[in-house]
């Protein structure tokens, strides 16, 4: 039996003593400047021969870093040490982007400079049209993204080299600023209209929104109201610390893979209902309920083992509380709703009263289970007259800085190795060839 005791040595640094096969094996551990310490592993199976067991990562830390900071339990996300809140409503995405690559807000000359690089660099390789084009209408947006985005490593070898960091920026600059337009082609492509491209003098949200609603035929005005909760809704996405689709992307990268096709892996991570799935997950959810009335049904099915049913855009693996980040799009919601006259859209009715039952309901209270990020987003999406195929896009749009700033910083970090998790082997053990006449 291993026993793990955390003692306090006469150095100011804690270690932890492993007890196992009447050997004790001492630990380093480490403190970050918040959050919970670490116990450093790394080298208990040259010294003990055992291996951590640990699925679904509920317990490792794989990276350091300096970037995203989540205290589940008190429901805080920061960026750089900035609370979400106040960046959601004092910053704008392209600040924050330079804020997650660089470490620091930029001031008004860097400002300049920065918009205006990733401005000049949102047109994409004209071929690619033809890529888009080889995909049948009915593609699911997300799968045209997957390939899209990898496909750009065929288009732009000037930045795929990895040791060099003016390449490595290129490169994180490149991905920023042609992810919107590939959104709004996948869109595009999958309505049957033509691609629009972007246009210089507008910023990278209201561009995106041109992009996908434009038409050659007409003058659209991106309205500013719906641009700014775009937005906040970017910047609310753009990092999440560890998650599944941004742990992709550093294992991905962390074989010197090129950055495109490691931003394309979290493009399909990102894709699971698990995870940036949900949020179209929601919108069908909400539908399906169909009135108010049902949610009493609904929420038997979700308590209900058997059922395999769950309430969408509740819980999170790190939140034990109120997402941050819903608390924000709450507000934003419903002034996109006033903003487009939809005071009454029958499916944030539902959307509200599932709320409501839930956070009084002791299932979901015993389990900490509250909204997260994308109870609200969806709604506010469908508002604009954006198709729940194209929600989980949106998400990659915003996250690729976030998969970017942390992939950069593995890149830079000379402590980074080729991520190689081990497994606990329950498979057959050695067996004799039989022959195919002998097989029963
Ligand atoms: N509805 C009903 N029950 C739930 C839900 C839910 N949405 N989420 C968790 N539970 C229950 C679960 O059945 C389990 O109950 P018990 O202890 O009785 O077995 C308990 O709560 C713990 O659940 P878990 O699956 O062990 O928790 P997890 O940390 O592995 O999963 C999660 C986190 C986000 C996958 C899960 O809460 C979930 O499936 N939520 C719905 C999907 C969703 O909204 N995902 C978006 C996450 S936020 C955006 C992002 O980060 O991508």
């Amino acid at each position: 039996m291993a026993a793990v005791e955390k003692i306090q040595t006469a150095s100011p640094k804690q270690t932890a003593i492993l007890s196992i096969d009447g050997k004790n094996v001492i630990l380093p551990v480490y403190a970050g400047s918040e959050g919970p310490s670490v116990i450093d592993i790394s080298k208990l199976y040259n010294e003990t021969g055992y291996f951590t067991y640990d699925p679904g990562f509920m317990s490792t830390a794989s990276c350091e870093s300096k970037i995203t900071y989540i205290d589940g339990d008190k429901g805080i996300l920061r960026y750089r040490g900035y609370d979400i809140d106040v960046l959601a409503e004092k910053s704008d995405f392209l600040e924050v982007s330079h804020l997650l690559l660089y470490g620091e807000l930029p001031n008004v000359k860097q400002k300049q400079e920065y918009n205006r690089t990733i401005t000049l660099h949102t047109m994409v390789h004209e071929q690619l049209q033809f890529l888009f084009r080889g995909f049948p209408r009915s593609s699911h947006p997300m799968a045209i993204l997957v390939g899209a985005v990898a496909s750009l490593s065929a288009f732009y070898h000037d930045s795929l080299d990895i040791h060099v960091p003016e390449q490595r920026d290129l490169a994180s600059w490149r991905m920023i600023a042609k992810m919107p337009t590939l959104a709004a082609m996948a869109y595009k492509y999958s309505i049957g209209q033509p691609f629009i491209y972007p246009q210089n003098d507008m910023g990278f949200t209201e561009n995106f929104l041109h992009m996908m609603f434009a038409t050659p035929c007409e003058k659209y005005k991106v309205n500013p109201v719906l641009a700014r909760a775009m937005d906040k809704i970017l910047i609310l996405h753009a990092d999440h610390e560890q998650n599944a689709s941004t742990s992709t992307v550093r294992l991905a990268g962390s074989s010197g893979a090129n950055p495109f096709a490691c931003i394309g892996a979290g493009i399909a991570s990102l894709w699971g209902p698990a995870h940036g799935g949900a949020n179209e997950a929601v919108i069908n959810m909400l539908r399906e309920i169909g009135d108010v009335r049902h949610i009493p049904e609904f929420i038997r099915k979700v308590k209900d083992k058997n059922s395999g049913v769950r309430l969408m855009g509740f819980g999170h693996r790190v939140y034990k509380n109120y997402d941050p980040r819903a608390k924000v799009l709450n507000k934003t919601c419903m002034e996109v709703l006033n903003e487009l006259s939809f005071g009454n859209e029958p499916l944030l009715n539902i959307a509200v009263e599932l709320e409501r039952i839930a956070l009084s309901d002791e299932y979901f209270i015993e389990r900490k289970l509250y909204p997260n990020v994308d109870f609200y987003s969806g709604i506010i999406y469908r508002a604009m007259g954006i198709p729940s195929k194209m929600f989980t896009v949106l998400f990659a749009v915003a996250r690729t800085v976030g998969w970017v700033a942390q992939w950069k910083e593995m890149m830079e970090d000379p402590k980074t190795k080729i991520g190689r998790p081990r497994q606990m082997f329950l498979g057959s053990e050695p067996r004799t060839f039989a022959s195919i006449e002998k097989r029963t």
